[in-house]
């Protein structure tokens, strides 16, 4: 069902729809045939950059402040350059201005708010949750529109079902957001200098492809914390490829033995996909670790568009546990349940699938780097839709460095991980072609040499 009245077979709204399509096309092969990087609002752009950093209280990353109309992987920002987004907002965006998006948005277009919330829910946010519920074999989901407040949700839920419990268990470098809650978690100093801690918890090393024994050492430190503090612990929040961590990457078999443990404790097993999600080899990275049904609480966000946080029933929240203003916007929620029809539909997943086939067109190209360049590139790491690698030894200044270049010729890319820092790219996967990875590859080469 898309529509209680059915504007779409009103003829004004079809040639309205068709005009409309056009005039983006027009402008999206225009992108798609200009050079990168032909910059021509110097002047202006450094103004605005600096006014802007300025009214929020810091200056931008990258001076990106994008424009117009872009187009799959291109992205055209406001001095007028085009460059290949391989960051992606940090993984949110599947491609630029997709026909798949138009759809939402043109959707919205008949929906009479710009937001929906817990008091204004649209019969659409009704068939997202259950996609949500159905594609995850979750009881429960509860959408809202930040990957924090989804994770702030589940800790609730969480701690609500255990209380008294109070102390929590998480990996090592973990990230988990930046509320006042979750800086108390994610394992980064600078993200909670100067802050309260308002939650106790416990680090347990993440799983180390370089030691035999990283199994052991998690599962015993987990073992020693029970002992030191019984009863008191509620969960474990767990974050089964670690993005701003590092793009470190756990495996099925690590993954089952330390999540047993946590039951055989009856401790709740909270898995945190928000980045991951759509993004490994399955739709839902815990599917692909094979942990389906060992689970009791789990979010996801960014490429989801709509965040949520899905839940066994006896998790359930107690009456007014959780809540917000804002579910999303009415176009983020019609741009979920296409892209959720559009991944759970088409051959994004499996060892063949596209997901599969963009990360080994970056590997053969990191390959053919690291036999150039040997030790100055080291890697790949990650896994699916997330691939990074290690430049100069994980030398933070020198990373930085590279980046830029790598942004000043056209690419745009992040870092992850602290010592050693590395650079990390995430594709826009619906429109990560070859010869898109081939081009954002030879620019990276071309960056790497001007880096020597
Ligand atoms: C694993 C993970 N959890 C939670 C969050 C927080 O999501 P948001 O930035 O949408 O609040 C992020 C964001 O990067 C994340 O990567």
């Amino acid at each position: 069902m898309r529509s209680f009245f059915d504007y779409e077979s009103d003829d004004r709204i079809k040639s309205a729809k068709e005009l409309l399509q056009d005039f983006i096309d027009e402008h999206q092969s225009y992108l798609d045939n200009s050079p990168l990087n032909s910059s021509t609002l110097l002047k202006s752009y450094s103004k605005l950059l600096k006014q802007y950093g300025n009214d929020r209280g810091g200056a931008l990353f990258f001076p990106y402040l994008s424009a117009g109309i872009s187009s799959d992987a291109k992205v055209r920002l406001a001095d007028g350059s085009i460059k290949y987004d391989m960051i992606n907002g940090i993984g949110v965006h599947p491609g630029h201005h997709l026909p798949l998006f138009f759809e939402a948005t043109w959707r919205s277009l008949f929906v009479d708010t710009i937001m929906q919330g817990n008091l204004q829910q649209h019969y659409r946010s009704a068939f997202l949750a259950n996609e949500f519920c159905k594609l995850s074999h979750m009881d429960h989901c509860f959408l809202t529109s930040s990957g924090a407040m989804a994770t702030e949700n589940a800790l609730k839920m969480m701690f609500q079902k255990h209380a008294p419990a109070q102390r929590l268990l998480a990996f090592e470098h973990c990230f988990i957001g930046r509320t006042l809650g979750l800086a108390s978690i994610t394992d980064k100093a600078l993200y909670r200098d100067g802050l309260p801690t308002t939650l106790t918890v416990d680090y347990v090393p993440f799983y180390n492809p370089k030691d035999p024994k990283s199994l052991e050492k998690s599962i015993s430190t987990i073992q020693r914390y029970l002992t030191r503090y019984p009863n008191q612990y509620a969960g474990m929040c767990i974050e089964l490829i670690q993005g701003e961590g590092g793009y470190n990457v756990g495996t099925k078999e690590y993954f089952n033995s330390l999540i047993q443990v946590l039951k055989d404790n009856g401790l709740c097993v909270f898995i945190d996909e928000i980045q991951t999600f759509g993004r490994t080899e399955s739709l839902f990275a815990h599917h692909y670790f094979e942990l389906s049904g060992k689970i009791d609480i789990l979010t996801v966000g960014k490429l989801s568009q709509v965040c949520a946080t899905m839940f066994k029933t006896n998790y359930k929240p107690n009456p007014g546990l959780v809540s917000q203003t804002f579910t999303s916007s009415t176009t983020a929620i019609e741009a979920a349940l296409l892209l959720l029809e559009e991944l759970s539909t088409k051959p994004y997943y499996g060892p063949n699938g596209i997901i599969a086939q963009i990360h080994r067109h970056f590997v053969k190209h990191f390959k053919r780097l690291q036999k150039k360049y040997k030790s100055t590139i080291s890697g790949p790491f990650g896994h699916g839709g997330m691939i990074a690698c290690t430049l100069f030894d994980g030398d933070r200044d020198k990373t930085m460095q590279f980046l830029k270049t790598l942004y000043k010729n056209g690419v745009i890319a992040f870092v992850c991980g602290q010592s050693p820092t590395r650079i990390r790219m995430i594709p826009p996967i619906m429109v990560c072609s070859n010869d898109v990875i081939d081009s954002v590859m030879d620019i990276f080469e071309q960056s790497l040499q001007e880096s020597l």
